[in-house]
């Protein structure tokens, strides 16, 4: 069964182009609640835990560094079926494969730069969630 949980980051792009209220709003718009929700500034300690899934790839240590290059915002969104449709919200991971409407398709700069993102699995969601926020920061 998927659960009703998924998690977002706004990354560091995103962040200095202005585009934190125009990616909120279109989150609130396609029927999530905010769960939980912050500002802060990753240390490279903290990004290469956070994605530790990826420490093989080539991109890991350029994804390091760009996810540690300025404040970013993290976030658990509520919503039945959270995972997949927050998925479809954002469109594929390289801007240029997104559909039309998506979030990356507006706001990523490229495929290292995509603006956001969002959980892959209900188990992914649970992690990174917890990674940011304790039982009592979320509502
Ligand atoms: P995301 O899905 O949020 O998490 C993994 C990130 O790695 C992905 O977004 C991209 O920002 C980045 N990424 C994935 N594939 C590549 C790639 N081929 N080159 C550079 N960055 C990548």
């Amino acid at each position: 069964m998927s659960g009703n949980i998924t998690f977002t980051i706004i990354k560091p792009f995103a962040v200095s182009d202005g585009h934190i209220g125009p990616i909120l709003n279109k989150i609130h718009t396609a029927g999530f609640k905010i769960s939980a929700m912050r500002m802060l500034w990753l240390t490279q300690g903290e990004a290469e835990r956070f994605y530790e899934v990826h420490k093989e790839r080539p991109f890991y240590s350029d994804l390091v560094e760009f996810m540690t290059s300025g404040p970013i915002v993290v976030a658990v969104l509520k919503k039945e079926n959270a995972v997949a449709d927050y998925r479809k919200l954002i469109g594929a991971t390289d801007p240029e494969k997104a559909e039309e409407g998506t979030i990356r398709k507006e706001f990523a700069r490229s495929l290292r730069e995509n603006a956001v993102h969002g959980s892959d699995s209900d188990e992914n969601a649970a992690f990174e969630g917890s990674f940011f926020f304790s039982g009592l920061q979320r509502f």
